[in-house]
């Protein structure tokens, strides 16, 4: 049967739980509508039908993610589910190449996802170009820590919190390369709460908002009985603030043992507790990235003031064929170009370059490894210059 891809209509909202249900879950949850509307919009939910059957799913988030200080628009892709008898077919294929095309129509120059599998992104142009740094603290090591040294209260969230909460994460995540900026639609309950479920607390001083501090429960872990905390979000303007929201995880000790929080380790937490108390959860996800728009994403990010370059690059890129050919990358006074043409010495596959252009992977390491080639040593330190910086990580996962 022929397969077609649409956005959502209201009346599939069911059909689409029902899918996602049956690719991710292990346990059965009824359809919650509340829950379901403060999702990805319809007309961001892509889906593949047979017929009147629906065969697979994905989601689009509309997000920006920070590269260089500035905001790159970024189409984060989530809930990508196909029904266990249509797969091994390309319908997810089909959704994926879809799905570039609408974020390209929408100057969604970048595209970043968390993936359960990295061949099937891989093939699409996707590369491995960032982590969420989730690591596992013995909340023991948090009972310890100082008071903070500055007043600050800490109580509940509010709805009325909201616009100053989306600032305060704005605020911190700007200058951290791969941290989200959250769209319009995204975000409301991770950055409350929600009750029964997540609990939210803010960190004011001065009359001021200066913290967040949003955590759930999840099932026991020993034999006890007792609970291990999940941190969905803290956020501190200060270390006052954080001492004061760490406080608060650490009252909960010792009926909690543990807490799993996305740190990075240059972070002041490991300034904070000992070498072993912090260590990272074994799962270790990392996020791969997408140039859907090379130009466009070279334009759109921000590069150091006095880093110059140009490259002559040549990209390959087989499913979104408007990047692919000669390209000159040049860079100059914090802004950069692509531009089609050029003598095409430097050889990448776009999900190379993703790599590059987050800062994950070093053009010496690209090279050493053979996949990037043609490149003389200016080349290679001029595309270190231009991209090379602190390690992207996020802090939000969707
Ligand atoms: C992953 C999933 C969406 C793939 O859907 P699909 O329609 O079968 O995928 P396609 O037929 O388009 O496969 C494209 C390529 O992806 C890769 N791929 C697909 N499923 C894979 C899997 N489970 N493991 C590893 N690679 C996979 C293959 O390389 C495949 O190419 P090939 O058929 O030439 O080998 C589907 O298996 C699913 O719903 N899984 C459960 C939920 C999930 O893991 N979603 C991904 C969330 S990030």
């Amino acid at each position: 049967m022929a397969l077609q891809v649409r956005t959502a209509r209201d009346n599939d909202r069911q059909a689409l739980h029902d899918l996602s249900q049956l690719a991710f879950a292990a346990r059965s949850a009824p359809y919650d509508e509340a829950s379901d509307r403060s999702a990805t919009p319809l007309d961001r939910r892509l889906l593949a039908t047979e017929g009147a059957r629906i065969v697979g799913r994905l989601a689009v988030w509309e997000l920006g993610q920070w590269f260089g200080g500035r905001r790159v628009p970024m189409g984060g892709v989530s809930g990508v589910a196909v029904a266990p008898d249509a797969r091994g077919r390309g319908v997810a294929s089909t959704l994926v190449h879809e799905a570039i095309r609408t974020m390209r129509d929408r100057g969604e120059v970048v595209s970043s996802l968390y993936p359960m599998n990295h061949t099937l992104y891989r093939r699409h142009g996707w590369e491995v170009a960032g982590s969420y740094p989730e690591q596992r603290l013995d909340l023991r090591a948090l009972t310890s820590l100082p008071r903070p040294d500055t007043e600050v209260e800490v109580r509940p969230t509010t709805e009325a919190d909201l616009p100053a909460i989306r600032e305060l994460h704005e605020a911190v995540s700007r200058e951290e390369p791969g941290n989200l900026s959250h769209g319009p639609e995204f975000g409301a309950r991770r950055l409350l709460g929600h009750p029964g479920i997540q609990e939210g607390y803010v960190a004011e001083a001065d009359g001021r908002l200066t913290g967040l501090l949003v955590a759930g429960r999840t099932d026991p872990t020993d034999d006890r009985g007792f609970y291990t905390i999940t941190v969905l979000q803290l956020l501190a303007a200060d270390l006052a603030s954080e001492l004061a929201l760490l406080r608060v995880l650490a009252a909960q000790y010792p009926v909690a043992g543990t807490v799993t929080l996305v740190t990075p380790p240059q972070s002041a937490l490991p300034m904070l507790v000992g070498e072993r108390d912090l260590r990272p959860v074994d799962r270790g996800w990392c996020w791969m990235t997408r140039l859907v728009d090379a130009a466009g994403a070279i334009a759109a990010r921000g590069y150091a003031p006095d880093a110059t370059a140009e490259v002559h690059l040549h990209l390959d890129d087989p499913v979104a064929r408007w990047n692919t050919g000669p390209r000159v990358l040049r860079v100059k006074d914090g802004a950069g170009h692509l531009e089609p043409g050029g003598r095409g010495d430097v050889r990448l596959g776009i999900g190379r370059l993703a790599s590059l252009y987050t800062g994950w992977t070093s053009p010496h390491r690209l090279a050493r490894l053979g996949l990037l080639t043609g490149a003389d040593a200016a080349d290679l330190a001029a595309l270190d210059r231009v991209f090379a910086g602190r390690l992207p990580w996020s802090r939000d996962f969707f």
